[in-house]
C-alpha cells in the first residue's frame, strides 16, 4: 500500500492542500487531528476535565471513531465532523493531545486506517511515529504572520473579527505545545520534503506535492 504523510504546524494549510492531493491522485485523505478532537470532543461531553487523565484514557479505549469516503468524522456512529470544530473542543484538545496512552491508542488507530488503502495522511507526527516508513514525507510550513493572516480571512468571511496581534500570539502558543510534547511531537528531519507555502498559492503546494510523488 502506498501511503504519502503530511505533518506541519496549525494553519500551514495541510487540510486543504491534503484534501485536493488526495482527490488528484486517488487516494484516501486520513486527517488524524480529527482523531484527537475525538477524544476532546467525548471528554466534554462526559465533564471530563484535562486533568482526569485516567477517565480520558480510559474513555479513549471504549470510542468508535470512522471517516466517511467523503470526508466526515463520525463518533460512536454519529457525524460529529462540526462539532469537533467547536471552540470548545479547540481550546482543550492539544492537552489531551499530550496523553501518551491516549496517543498511543490513536496511532494504533490511524495505522489501521491504512491498512487496505492507497493514504495521505496529515497531522503533527505522520511522518516520525505513525508512518515513518511512508513512501513519501512531507513538511509544509508557513511562517506565523501568513498563517495568522489566512486565519484572519477565514474568520472575516465568517463575521469573526479577533485581531491579528491575537492571532499571532494564539498560533505561537500552539506552535510551542506542538513542538514540545514528549511523545509525538511535531519536527523537521532530513528525510521530509520541506515546502514553505508563504508566498506560493495552494495550487502552486499542491503541484509541487504531486510533482514529488510522480
Ligand atoms: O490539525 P488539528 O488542529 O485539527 O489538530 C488538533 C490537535 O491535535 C492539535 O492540537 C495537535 C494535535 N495533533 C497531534 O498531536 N498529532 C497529530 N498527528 C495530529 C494532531
Amino acid at each position: 500500500m502506498k501511503i504519502v504523510a503530511i505533518d506541519g504546524p496549525a494553519g500551514s494549510g495541510k487540510g486543504t492542500i491534503t484534501k485536493i492531493v488526495a482527490e488528484k491522485l486517488n487516494l484516501i485523505y486520513i486527517d488524524s487531528g480529527a482523531t484527537y478532537r475525538c477524544v476532546a470532543l467525548a471528554a466534554l461531553r462526559n465533564n471530563l476535565k484535562v486533568e482526569d487523565k485516567e477517565e480520558i484514557i480510559k474513555l479513549t479505549k471504549t470510542l468508535k471513531i470512522e471517516f466517511t469516503k467523503d470526508g466526515r468524522t463520525i463518533l460512536n456512529n454519529e457525524d460529529v465532523s462540526k462539532e469537533i470544530r467547536s471552540k470548545e473542543v479547540s481550546e482543550i484538545v492539544s492537552p489531551i493531545s499530550s496523553i501518551v496512552e491516549v496517543r498511543e491508542i490513536l496511532v494504533d488507530l490511524q495505522r489501521k486506517m491504512a491498512n487496505d488503502h492507497d493514504v495521505i495522511m496529515e497531522g503533527r507526527d505522520i511522518t516520525t511515529v505513525v508512518f515513518p516508513n511512508a513512501n513519501y514525507k512531507f513538511y509544509l510550513d508557513a511562517s506565523i504572520e501568513e498563517r495568522a493572516r489566512r486565519r484572519f480571512k477565514q474568520n472575516e468571511e465568517m463575521n469573526i473579527h479577533i485581531p491579528m496581534e491575537e492571532l499571532i500570539e494564539s498560533i505561537e502558543k500552539r506552535d510551542y505545545n506542538d513542538m514540545h510534547k514528549p511523545v509525538g511531537s511535531l519536527m523537521r528531519t532530513n528525510d521530509q520534503i520541506y515546502i514553505d507555502s508563504t508566498n506560493m498559492t495552494i495550487d502552486e503546494v499542491v503541484n509541487e506535492i504531486i510533482k514529488n510523488i510522480k
